[in-house]
């Protein structure tokens, strides 16, 4: 047999329900999944499998679907077909007619929701519907627990012959396992001749596109069915135990990938991680770890149990004690975070930066092997290289208004429980002395310290107690 010419088809995504069984107020194709909006995961896949050309059909929420999926795939340039009600299916694909005006186009349409679905099928429906010659070709599969999909019918001889939605099924067709997953392919030319056949003249009063195997199949075409035998993979998102599944399917999924690369996971059911994240080999991840966006960890890092990172550089041999925080900023090697401290964005912490517990971080750059273990707020400062933070150390960058910087210079030693009342400036190697509120600039190497003189009297603790027992007695 020689080889078949594929003809990639364009592909028609229906996005435009409210999704009811949501019970949301958000579209249901804007849900996130892995981080991403779940309309992104069946376009990604469709597009892997070499379609070109999309036709997305939108209808509530459409201005933010449009945006979510522009911004996106920028470069999709998908025709997007405004379907203003809702009246089901096969309506949803025939608004999209004048987006095949003059063209023979063979169309895969898919539902939006169906994000766990993976090029490699897609690519096997496609040649399947080319190699059997089809008029039309739909995806099936076999599940144990078919509830809430359309039911297959086939004739004596095998053949697809209708399809039966559950809303319309008899409790003899409920039984049925062969369902059908919401794929279809077909030519333009035929699919909106047979489009305008369908009535709504089923209980939900809506028109069905899976009508068209039965009207196709009336008429003598070929309706061929491919049986996936990865039905799972069609999982159909409609509610949000569903689309609870899902998540946890597709994050098993991207976790085994981080694996293959060499990342380490203490317990893959505990572990949050999208799938934009880079991370290198050697790294280990503790459970109940949360990264997110675009987020690069290199080489020899380990991320203690409980910690979140959100759109942040880690540089190799970086270790994030558990319980930590660290959002948009950037961490030089060596460094070492937490545990229970949290880098705000805009903060780089250089080599072998060493913050501690109860550490709060925001706009800040920390230099070279500079410490701040204990209970402080460094914001909007510049700190040197070697730099001692004492515990309780604390930048006054705010006075209602504005925000003010404080720079602290190279080797400096910061007394505990020291405020710097922004803006100021600490020169090289000055100290500070514990308990002090820095208001004016201290030059290099000098003394500040601002603290009120102690006073001693004598017995005065033992004569207290004596005046309160004899009180008690009295
Ligand atoms: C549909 C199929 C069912 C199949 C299941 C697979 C129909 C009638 N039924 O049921 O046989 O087993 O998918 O998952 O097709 N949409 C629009 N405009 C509309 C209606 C729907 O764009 O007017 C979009 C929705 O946003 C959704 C998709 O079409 O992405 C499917 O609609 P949905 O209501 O989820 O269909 P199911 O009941 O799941
Ligand atoms: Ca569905």
């Amino acid at each position: 047999m020689g080889r078949l010419k594929m003809k990639m088809p364009t592909a028609i995504v229906l996005a435009a329900g409210l999704g009811t069984r949501m019970k949301s107020s958000l579209a249901k194709v804007l849900h996130p999944l892995c981080g991403a909006p779940l309309i992104n995961w069946t376009i990604k896949a469709v597009k892997e499998a070499g379609v070109k050309k999309f036709v997305i059909v939108v209808g509530y929420q459409k201005d933010e679907v449009e945006k979510a999926i522009s911004k996106s795939f920028p470069r999709l340039k998908p025709i997007f077909v405004h379907q203003t009600k809702q009246l089901g299916t096969a309506h949803a694909v025939l608004v999209t007619e004048n987006a095949f005006k003059d063209r023979d186009d063979d169309v895969l349409i898919i539902c939006g929701d169906v994000p766990l679905v993976t090029p490699k099928s897609l690519k096997g429906f496609i040649k399947f519907h080319a190699n059997k010659k089809a008029d039309l070709s739909i995806i099936t599969g076999n599940l144990d627990v078919p509830l809430g999909y359309g039911r297959i019918l086939r004739d004596e001889n095998g053949r697809a012959q209708k399809i039966v939605e559950e809303t319309e099924a008899t409790d003899e067709i409920k039984k049925l396992k062969e369902v059908n997953l919401g794929v279809y392919l077909i030519s333009s030319k035929l699919l909106f001749k047979y489009l305008k056949k369908i009535k709504r003249n089923n209980k939900k009063g809506e028109f069905f596109i899976t009508d068209l195997v039965e009207l196709l199949a009336k008429d003598k075409k070929r309706v061929e069915a491919f049986v996936s035998d990865e039905p799972f993979e069609f999982l159909g998102i409609n509610t949000r135990w569903q689309l609870a599944c899902a998540q946890k399917l597709l994050q098993q999924k991207v976790l085994e990938k981080f694996a293959q690369e060499g990342v380490t996971f203490i317990d893959p059911e505990r572990a949050y991680v999208e799938p934009t994240a880079k991370i290198a080999n050697d790294v280990v991840i503790w459970p109940d770890v949360v990264i997110k966006g675009k987020t690069k960890i290199a080489k020899d890092c380990e991320i203690g149990q409980g910690s979140i990172i959100i759109d942040s550089v880690l540089d190799e041999g970086v270790k994030i004690f558990p319980y930590s925080v660290i959002e948009g900023s950037h961490i030089e090697r060596g460094a070492k975070v937490g545990p229970f401290a949290r880098i705000r964005p805009k903060s780089l912490l250089k080599e072998k930066a060493d913050i501690g517990n109860f550490v709060e971080i925001k706009n800040s750059t920390i230099g070279v092997c500079t410490k701040a273990r204990h209970l402080s707020y460094l914001g909007d400062s510049i700190i040197g290289d070697r730099v001692n933070i004492g515990a309780g150390t604390i930048t006054c960058n705010y006075d209602g208004f504005s925000k003010y910087q404080t720079i602290i210079e190279d080797e400096a030693f910061i007394g505990s429980d020291t405020q710097f009342v922004a803006p100021v400036k600490i020169g090289k190697g000055a100290y500070i002395g514990s308990g002090s509120t820095i208001t004016k600039d201290v030059p290099s190497d000098a003394l500040a310290v601002t603290r009120a003189e102690q006073k001693i009297f004598e017995g005065w603790a033992r004569r207290k107690r004596e005046q309160a027992k004899g009180k008690k007695q009295g």
